[in-house]
């Protein structure tokens, strides 16, 4: 068992000690992070079978992480946990799965059209290099097992326990769904994790010896989580609630800035040359697995459309998602907005007049810019674009919105485990 003493007591406990006051910089490390590409194409227009295969990887997410919470705490967090998961239309699913000999040519290319921010990490003595997807969506890491022969473990690095010296076998095995059937798959093991010189011992973590099939035209090898210790499905602490229980970090903080240029992930802090002003904190309850702050307004322009919103901050999200009646009251207060008839969920605008859509909770309007807000033209010569959120039923309920990539190339965000905390900041 994980009992909840040991998840959150023993957190506080440990990280408490290594939290700043007010979320100061201090020392710490940098992880260049490759850029996400959007979901625009060269061309200016919205991808849209980009689109639905983001969406699909977001839903199955979601759905393990409540899974995974309901089967960690004992009980439910949305109200139905018998959520379906999503399918690929089979067209889409054909072109996404490519054959072996095609993926091996394209592994390279295929770097820049990646759907994560990602940066490698190394496991074991000596360290096997990963090239992994920081996810603050999901609590566990696992990487592709040298015992993986599937077709979607081609090409991909993979990690062969018998040359580390710190390798170690745990009893059990891991299991995540993520696609249409599609599960991550393997034993646990414990092993030596370092990122960007931040290292910790025994982290625990799935080598995969299955991977869904959706993982194959990705150029990522797996998938390092960035959650709330009660949200891993391997229930063990993630690597960051590691670092700071190991005092491997001085202050139990990171952060990301997520741009064209210079993306990054700070380990231990926070990185002053990229932002101005005060960082501002919003309480998170570790309970709900998610960096998750309450009490959010959306606005349009400076009319609030929405009050009282958890929102969950999302890494490894393209773009935003919220309840279908919530999205669609938002687009009612913009101007020529529409559904989108090509995509289910998405919602076009006029493309010279973007909306302002703001969150706030409680401080500070963050604003979406003109430019992340929209996603390319509607189709080639439209006068409409379309826009960053969408409407997607994930069960979480009516107030809960997903802000992913959408969002946090806005501002500087700061994930603050010791005390409980994210925070955003204007960006430098
Ligand atoms: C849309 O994205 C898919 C998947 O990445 C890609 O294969 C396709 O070429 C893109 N289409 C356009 C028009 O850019
Ligand atoms: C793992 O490494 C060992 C030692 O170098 C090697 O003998 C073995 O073939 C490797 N296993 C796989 C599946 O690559
Ligand atoms: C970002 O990178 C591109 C390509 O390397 C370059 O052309 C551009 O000037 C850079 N932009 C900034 C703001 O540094």
């Amino acid at each position: 068992m994980f009992p909840r003493a040991d998840l959150l007591l023993g957190i506080a406990l440990a990280l408490s000690v290594v939290s700043p006051a007010t979320g100061e910089s201090a020392a710490g490390t940098t992880i260049p992070l490759r850029k996400r590409s959007s979901l625009t194409g060269a061309d200016g227009v919205f991808n849209q079978s980009k689109a639905v295969a983001a969406t699909h990887r977001t839903v199955n997410k979601h759905r393990q992480n409540r899974i995974t919470l309901q089967e960690n705490r004992g009980h439910l967090i949305g109200r139905d946990s018998g959520i379906a998961p999503a399918s690929l239309p089979a067209d889409l699913e054909s072109r996404l799965v490519p054959r072996a000999e095609k993926h091996q040519l394209e592994a390279l290319t295929e770097l820049e059209s990646g759907r994560e921010w990602a940066g490698t990490i190394t496991i074991g003595t000596p360290g096997q290099p990963f090239l992994v997807d920081f996810d603050t969506g999901s609590a566990d890491l696992w990487v592709p097992s040298s015992s993986c022969t599937g077709l979607p473990c081609t090409g991909k690095s993979k990690y062969n326990a018998t040359k580390s010296s710190t390798s170690l076998k745990q009893s059990g095995s891991f299991s995540i769904l993520y696609g249409d059937g599609g599960t991550v798959s393997g034993p646990v093991y414990s092993d030596t994790v370092t990122v960007a010189g931040v290292t910790v011992k025994n982290q625990f973590f799935g080598p995969a010896t299955a991977l869904s099939p959706d993982f194959a035209t990705d150029p990522i090898d797996g998938i390092f989580g960035l959650a709330l210790p009660i949200l891993s499905k391997i229930r063990k602490f993630p690597f960051f609630a590691n670092a700071a229980a190991q005092e491997s970090v001085r202050v139990s903080q990171f952060s990301f800035y997520l741009a064209d240029n210079g993306s990054e992930l700070y380990l231990g802090g926070t990185d002053p040359t990229k932002y101005t002003g005060k960082v501002e904190f919003h309480n998170v309850d570790a309970y709900e697995g998610y960096w998750q702050p309450t009490g959010a307004k959306v606005k349009v322009g400076s009319g609030t459309i929405l009050t009282k919103l958890e929102t969950i901050i999302d890494s490894g999200s393209t773009i935003i998602y919220g309840d279908p009646a919530a999205i669609q009251q938002i687009y009612a207060a913009v101007p020529g907005a529409q559904p989108f008839e090509e995509a289910k969920g998405y919602y076009t605008f006029p493309c010279d007049s973007p909306p302002v859509i703001s969150f706030n909770w409680g401080g500070k309007d963050w604003e979406i810019s003109a430019d992340n807000v929209n996603l390319g033209l509607a189709a080639v010569d439209s006068p409409d674009c379309v826009a960053a959120l969408a409407a997607l039923d994930l069960g979480f309920g009516p107030d809960v919105f997903i802000l992913g990539d959408a969002f946090m190339r806005n501002v500087y965000s700061v994930f603050d485990m010791g005390r409980e905390a994210v925070g955003f900041a204007a960006l430098a």
